[in-house]
């Protein structure tokens, strides 16, 4: 099956209720950095609320079913300077690539968006994030204060890295395939409001089990 990604328009509830059900305690724990049950119906009007400026998220689907999502939130509230990264890839998908491509294609989104720094507080137990993150930002400052670790990356300019060298080629054709489909989808959201679409990936290999992991 292939898998999709495309930018998250605002008020999409429905892809992140989904997304959210497919994450496992420790996923939800991970993500949010604590028990997190169900979604608030505050935190859910929050994680919908994108502008595609100072707010920007991509999501990405295993044929109609949202299967993560990567966001940036700017830290000053203004559409520039540093974002905040948060990423989430349900558990029947993680360990096929869907959560690089998401974060990938979420730092070239904000890139071009101006922010031109990226942060990410994650639990420094969490080892899956902290690989990724230092596959896709070799020059990233890694700051560690007991259970919680923040991770810093210049953006502008730099462009992802890819996972490894093996797949390096691969890696690379999607990201620039994902860059181009951004640009023309900004410029087809400069004439008409909206028009979702990133790019069409495929992971290496099904899954084993469907999309109902929580
Ligand atoms: C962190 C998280 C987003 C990673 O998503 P993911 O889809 O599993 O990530 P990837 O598959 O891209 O990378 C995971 C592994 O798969 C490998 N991989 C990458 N591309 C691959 C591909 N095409 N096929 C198979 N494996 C691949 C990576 O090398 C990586 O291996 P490693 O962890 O041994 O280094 C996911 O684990 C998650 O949602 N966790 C819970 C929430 C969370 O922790 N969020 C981060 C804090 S905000």
């Amino acid at each position: 099956m292939s898998v999709a990604l495309r930018e998250l328009g605002p008020g999409e509830v429905d892809v992140l209720d989904t997304v959210f059900a497919g994450l496992s305690e420790t996923s939800r724990y991970r993500r949010f950095h604590g028990g997190v049950p169900r979604l608030s119906p505050g935190t859910r009007a929050v994680l919908a609320a994108v502008d595609g400026r100072r707010h920007l998220a991509v999501a990405a689907f295993a044929g109609d079913e949202p299967i993560g999502i990567a966001r940036l939130v700017s830290t000053s509230g203004a559409p520039a300077g540093r974002a905040e990264l948060a990423v989430e890839v349900v558990d029947a998908w993680q360990g096929r690539g869907v959560g690089t491509r998401l974060v990938a294609a979420v730092l070239a989104l904000g890139a071009d968006a101006g922010f031109d720094e990226v942060v990410a507080d994650v639990l420094s137990e969490n080892g899956p994030i902290l690989r990724l993150l230092a596959a896709l930002l070799p020059d990233r400052t890694t700051r560690t204060d007991g259970p919680e670790t923040c991770v810093t990356a210049r953006l502008r300019g730099t462009p992802p890295m890819t996972p490894s060298q093996t797949s390096a080629e691969v890696h690379r054709a999607e990201l620039l395939a994902a860059a181009q489909a951004h640009r023309l989808a900004r410029a087809a959201r400069k004439r008409r409001p909206r028009r979702p679409l990133v790019t069409t990936l495929r992971p290496r290999r099904v899954p084993a089990v469907g999309g109902d992991a929580a």
